[in-house]
């Protein structure tokens, strides 16, 4: 019976353990995950998502309060085009994130940074070649690029020294997102060195419309492989989105994957950065409490719980100390969303907002339980402790779980 540690992942020079843990923003993969896929020896991705509120959490730094202080004075404008990111905080904050979480590396692993260019930030080119440059000066080993994938970011850091030297991923949904990609960088003489192939059983963003439970993961998967063997093209294919088991994980192998790239399993782990009551949340998860919906700014959908506290709250926009997801002219479809009901109820004490939500604020606070399709099998991972909780695994028992198991079997932790 083949197992996932009968395989190992070759990129460039180096043979890896083919289990890669997926960027969760806003920390919820954190360094400490992170930091043990890497020291077992497969790929551990922290997030870029909201990094100086990350920074100003993880080594009590105050960049969040300085932006704030800074445009007080248009917390009630509408009107939010002044609020701008400080491009050296924004390179400082990604500099310690990153720089840190790389001197605490271990083993023959390897970390990787999410960067979601969703993440427009009122300046979406400057803002992105910050993080992308100051990620690369701290040390980082590779680049994921998620959510909403423009065509140039590559070109944005072709100068750096490093540039040749971190390995860079995707991430996409289909064959012609990939196709688009390759094309628009051929000129640059610089393919990723991955490509995450992500389905729609995957939590966060889903690269899908609404129309997500037509498409599946082996098809794109397998399309996509063909296509690259027809140009000759090696780079290595990484499956996500539903892989639950390690048995999963070798289906996908076999067929010529390199390695799987898997997240929902790790947010009940004790590492994970989710406070230990939203990890009981996923693990009670029943099927019908899952949703897909477009509640999120970005106007992709979202997969997430539906007793999300975030879900339906008309929170006031914080874009002055958040404003992750102002657009380049600093829209964000929350505002329009939260202005209208605030035309409709003026005197209101609190508002709901039923059709969008302010996902920086409620991403920060770990009031948006977003999470993979397979959720709800959670429970059956680990044992129910006296006390009516689920036990917390550690990420190294669910990494190992993945690469031992063979026929689908799933080891609960050692009572
Ligand atoms: C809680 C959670 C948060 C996520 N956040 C992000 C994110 O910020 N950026 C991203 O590209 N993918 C994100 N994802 C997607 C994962 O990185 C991964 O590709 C996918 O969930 C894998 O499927 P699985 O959860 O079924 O294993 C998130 C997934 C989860 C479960």
């Amino acid at each position: 019976m083949k197992k996932v540690d009968d395989y190992r992942f070759r990129l460039g020079k180096q043979e890896l353990v083919p289990i890669m843990t997926g960027g969760m923003g806003v920390d919820i993969s954190t360094a400490e995950l992170a930091l043990v896929a890497a020291r077992l020896g497969g790929i551990g991705h922290i997030s870029d998502a909201m990094v100086p509120t990350v920074s100003d959490r993880r080594f009590k730094t105050g960049f969040v309060k300085e932006k704030q202080k800074k445009y007080k004075y248009n917390v009630a404008n509408r009107d939010k085009s002044d609020v701008h990111f400080n491009l050296e905080r924004l390179a400082e904050a990604t500099r310690l994130h990153v720089g840190r979480t790389m001197e605490a590396k271990q083993g023959d692993g390897l970390i990787f940074i999410n960067t979601m260019e969703k993440l427009t930030m009122n300046s979406p080119r400057d803002t992105l070649r910050v993080r992308l440059s100051a990620a690369m000066d701290a040390g980082i080993d590779g680049i994921t690029l998620s959510a909403g994938l423009h065509l140039g970011s590559l070109a944005l850091v072709a100068d750096h020294p490093r540039f040749r030297d971190v390995k860079f991923g995707i991430i996409v949904s289909s064959l012609r997102a990939l196709q688009l990609f390759l094309r628009k960088n051929a000129r640059l003489d610089r393919l990723p060195d991955y490509i995450i192939v992500e389905g729609p059983l995957a939590g966060g963003h889903l690269g899908f419309g609404m129309d997500w439970a037509q498409y599946d993961l082996k098809t794109i998967v397998d399309e996509i492989l063909r296509h690259l063997k027809q140009e000759g093209l090696n780079i290595p294919i990484i499956p996500a989105g539903g892989i639950f088991t390690g048995t999963d994980a070798v289906a996908f192998l076999d067929a010529g994957a390199a390695a799987v790239q898997v997240a929902t399993r790790f947010t009940v782990t004790k590492e994970c950065g989710l406070p230990d009551k939203v990890k009981q949340e996923y693990f009670k998860a029943r099927e019908e409490d899952v949703e897909v919906n477009l509640l999120s700014p970005t106007g992709y959908p979202m997969r997430m719980l539906k007793r999300s506290p975030g879900i339906g709250s008309g929170i006031r926009p914080n874009c002055e100390a958040y404003g992750y997801l102002l657009d380049g002219s600093g829209n964000c479809s929350y505002i329009e969303a939260y202005n209208r009901e605030l035309e409709r109820h003026p005197d209101a004490d609190t508002l709901s907002v039923k059709d969008k939500m302010c996902l920086c604020t409620h991403m920060r606070n770990f009031d948006c339980w977003t999470c993979g399709h397979y959720v709800y099998r959670l429970k059956d991972t680990t044992r129910r402790l006296p006390d009516g909780s689920y036990e917390l695994l550690t990420a190294e028992h669910v990494f190992n779980d993945y690469l031992y198991s063979t026929e689908h079997r799933i080891v609960l932790p050692v009572a």
